[in-house]
């Protein structure tokens, strides 16, 4: 592989990636330091963002929820807010900052330690992964999406957010992925790689039909992010 890396080298740096960065990966949503791109292309961000939430919250979530690789919790109080939340991810470092979040919203969920592949010890009424399934390999899609149905109960919702190709989404000292391999830097200068796989709405959907869901959307904002959703069959 050109970028350098086997799948399971590459997954395991990305986990120590989002552990390190925790403290500052919420500069991304707010566009903070490397993460801005001027105030007209900020505003865009934003304006994608809200369009995003208001989808989101629109879903249908309900009873028991699962959110796979939660990470800081940006979603997780607006997921709360339908039904009970049970947030997973593989590090405690992020999670401790959705902890915090979710305290200040005064909402309550679950937190656990766990990894986003560990198959389902139990059915769910909904389940969402914020900017995961870019973390995905490409060979990997279906098994993922097949594991999000088996978390499912039937009729079960599943809903991702995730990243468009945009210039000015990331920080402005990331080089866009080589071989769906992206070299990311945290403010202390350390970089690790991460798995970063820009997939097309279409192909999504593809997946999401031979997983077994119905229902399916795949649509876009304005600029930076894809939006998914389907019910288990
Ligand atoms: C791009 S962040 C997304 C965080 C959050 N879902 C959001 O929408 O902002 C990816 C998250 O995946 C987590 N992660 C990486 N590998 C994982 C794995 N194998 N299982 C579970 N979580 C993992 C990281 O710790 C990180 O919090």
């Amino acid at each position: 592989m050109a970028a350098g890396g086997r799948p399971e080298e590459i997954g395991s740096e990305m986990i120590r990636y989002y552990a390190a960065r925790a403290d500052e990966y919420d500069d991304w949503y707010l566009r903070r330091g490397r993460y801005s791109h001027g105030p007209a292309n900020d505003a865009s961000w934003r304006s994608d963002l809200e369009v995003a939430a208001a989808w989101l919250d629109g879903r249908g979530f309900r009873g028991q929820i699962v959110e796979l690789a939660a990470g800081t919790g940006w979603w997780s109080p607006l997921l709360a807010r339908h039904g009970q939340l049970t947030l997973y991810d593989a590090s405690a470092e992020p999670l401790e900052k959705a902890r915090t979040r979710l305290a200040a919203a005064g909402v309550t969920a679950e937190f656990q330690i766990r990894d986003a592949w560990r198959e389902p010890d139990r059915s769910v009424d909904g389940l969402f992964a914020g900017f995961w399934i870019s973390h995905v390999d490409r060979d990997r899609l279906d098994e993922f999406f097949g594991l999000v149905a088996r978390w499912l109960v039937p009729g079960g919702l599943f809903a991702f957010i995730d990243s468009r190709q945009d210039p000015e989404s990331g920080a402005r000292d990331h080089r866009p992925p080589v071989e769906d391999v992206q070299v990311r830097r945290l403010d202390d200068g350390a970089s690790f790689r991460v798995r970063k796989v820009f997939y097309e709405p279409s192909d999504l959907a593809s997946a999401l039909e031979r997983a077994g869901f119905s229902e399916i959307e795949v649509v876009t904002t304005e600029r930076f992010f894809v939006l998914g959703s389907g019910r288990r069959r």
